[in-house]
C-alpha cells in the first residue's frame, strides 16, 4: 500500500487508523511522499473523527519510528519527564540531575517555549557556553558518564512529527488530542525510555485551562505511552499560579540553582513528587530522594552536566558571575490586599514582551512574583520587573498589574490528580 488516500478516507468515515495505515502516513511525512494537502486532510480527519485508541498507539509508534530511536545499555533505568508547559516551571533543571544522583539515567530531549510558556532549552541557553545541540555520540557519552544530559532534538528524532507539527499549525488542527499525544510521545519515546512521568498542567497558565480537558489529555498520553511499551503515569498539576516566583531564562536558572541548593517551595515539592513517581515506575525505591537533594549530590550532577555541555565549571558557586542581569530592576506596585486570582497566561505574555523566552534577551523577566493568598501593597510589590529599558519596564508593570486580581480566592492543591494506565 503506497496511496495515503484510503487511509485518510477510513479516518474520515469513522473507521479509525490501523498499524499499516499509520506507518504509511508517518513514513510518507518523513520522506515527502505524503503531500502537504494529504497531510492537512489527514490532520483534519483525525481532529474531527479521531484515530481510536489503538490508532493513537499505532500513530505514536509509527511517528517515533520515522526517525532514529535510541537504545541504551546502562547500569540503571532510563527515565524522563515531560511537562505540557507552564510559568515558573523549571522542574527539568532540578529533576534530571536529581534522578541522575539517584542512579537513574535521564536522556532528556527538550523543546523550546510554546505559546506563552518558557522552554527548557531557552532557559539553559542563558548559561554562557551551554550547547543544547549535541551530536548523538556526545549526548550518549554525557548521559553514560554523568547520568543526565538535556539537549535539543536532532533532525533524526521523529521527523514525521516535525513536518506534521508545521502542517497542523497551518491547517487549524493543533488541538486534536490524538495528534498532540502522538506528537509529544513520538519525540519522548525516541529517547529509548524505560519509564516516563508526565506533568499535565491545568489552570489559568496552562495550555489546557480546564481540569477535565487536561484530564482527557493525560489519560490519552498515559494509555498511549503504555500501549507503545513505556511505563508511564501522569500528574495533573496546578497552574492557577506560577510554579515558582521567577519567570525568564536567566532568572529561572537562578531559581533552579537555589532549589538544588535546598530552597523550599512548590518547585521543590513538585520535583520531588515527579522524581519519586519516576523511580517507582522504574521499579526503584524513592526513599532517600529528599536526602539526595539536601546532600548536594543533585546540585553536583547539575554542575557536571552544565560543564560537560560547554557551560562554566563554577556556575553553582558563582551564578551571578555567569548569568546576565538586566540593567533595570523595578517593583510592580500594588494596592494593599491579598492576591485572589492570577491570570498566569498574561504573566507569561508579559515575560515574552520583555524579551524573555524565545524572543531572546536572557536576562529579562519577572521575579519575586506574588502567589495566591500573599499580602501585597505597602512595600510588598506584585513582582520585580527585570527589563532592558524604562519603556519595556512600564509596559511590563501595566501587564503584571492587569494579571493580578486582589480579593478572596482559593488555593488549590499542587497535584490535582494522578492518572495511571
Ligand atoms: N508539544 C508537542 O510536542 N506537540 C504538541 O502537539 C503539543 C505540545
Amino acid at each position: 500500500m503506497t496511496d495515503p488516500r484510503p487511509v485518510i478516507a477510513a479516518i474520515r468515515d469513522g473507521r479509525g487508523l490501523d498499524g499499516p495505515g499509520a506507518a504509511l502516513i508517518a513514513q510518507g511525512l518523513a520522506d515527502g511522499s505524503v503531500s502537504d494537502a494529504q497531510a492537512g486532510a489527514f490532520a483534519m480527519a483525525v481532529l474531527t473523527r479521531g484515530t481510536g485508541q489503538a490508532g493513537r498507539v499505532a500513530l505514536t509508534r509509527a511517528m517515533r519510528d520515522s526517525g532514529h530511536v535510541l537504545q541504551w545499555d546502562l547500569p540503571g533505568p532510563v527515565v524522563d519527564k515531560h511537562s505540557t508547559g507552564g510559568i515558573g516551571d523549571t522542574v527539568s533543571l532540578v529533576l534530571a540531575p536529581l534522578l541522575a544522583a539517584q542512579g537513574c539515567f535521564v536522556p532528556m530531549i527538550s523543546g523550546r517555549g510554546l505559546g506563552h510558556t518558557g522552554g527548557t532549552l531557552d532557559k539553559l541557553e542563558a548559561i554562557p557556553g551551554y550547547l543544547c545541540d549535541q551530536p548523538e555520540e556526545d549526548f550518549r557519552r554525557i548521559v553514560r558518564k554523568i547520568g543526565c544530559a538535556i539537549v535539543a532534538a536532532t533532525g533524526d528524532v521523529a521527523p514525521a512529527d516535525r513536518r506534521l507539527y508545521a502542517i497542523r499549525d497551518e491547517s487549524g488542527t493543533v488541538e486534536s488530542i490524538d495528534l498532540i499525544t502522538a506528537s509529544i510521545l513520538s519525540k519522548k519515546l525516541a529517547a529509548g525510555l524505560d519509564a516516563l512521568v508526565l506533568d499535565v498542567k491545568a489552570g489559568s497558565g496552562a495550555i489546557l485551562k480546564k481540569s477535565d480537558s487536561a484530564g482527557r489529555l493525560a489519560q490519552a498520553l498515559v494509555e498511549t505511552a503504555n500501549g507503545a511499551g513505556c511505563r508511564t503515569t501522569a500528574f495533573i498539576t496546578d497552574m492557577d499560579q506560577p510554579l515558582a516566583r521567577s519567570a525568564g531564562n536567566a532568572l529561572e536558572v537562578h531559581e533552579a540553582i537555589r532549589c538544588l541548593q535546598g530552597e523550599p517551595g512548590a518547585l521543590r515539592d513538585l520535583t520531588l513528587a515527579l522524581a519519586a513517581e519516576c523511580l517507582t515506575l522504574a521499579g526503584q525505591s524513592a526513599e532517600g530522594l529528599a536526602a539526595t537533594l539536601e546532600s548536594g549530590a543533585a546540585a553536583e550532577a547539575f554542575g557536571r552536566m552544565v560543564a560537560a555541555q560547554g557551560g562554566p565549571r563554577d556556575l553553582l558557586v558563582r551564578p551571578d558571575a555567569h548569568l546576565a542581569r538586566a540593567p533595570l530592576i523595578v517593583p510592580v506596585p500594588a494596592p494593599q490586599g491579598r492576591v485572589g486570582r492570577i491570570d498566569v497566561t498574561a504573566l507569561g505574555h508579559a515575560v515574552l514582551a520583555l524579551g524573555g523566552g524565545r524572543v531572546r534577551a536572557d536576562r529579562v523577566g519577572l521575579d519575586r512574583m506574588a502567589m495566591l493568598g500573599d499580602s501585597v501593597g505597602a512595600g510588598a510589590p506584585l513582582a520585580m520587573v527585570h527589563a532592558a529599558d524604562d519603556t519595556a519596564a512600564q509596559v511590563a508593570i501595566a501587564a503584571v498589574q492587569a494579571a493580578y486580581t486582589l480579593g478572596e480566592g482559593e488555593v488549590g492543591p499542587l497535584i490535582r490528580d494522578r492518572i495511571t494506565a
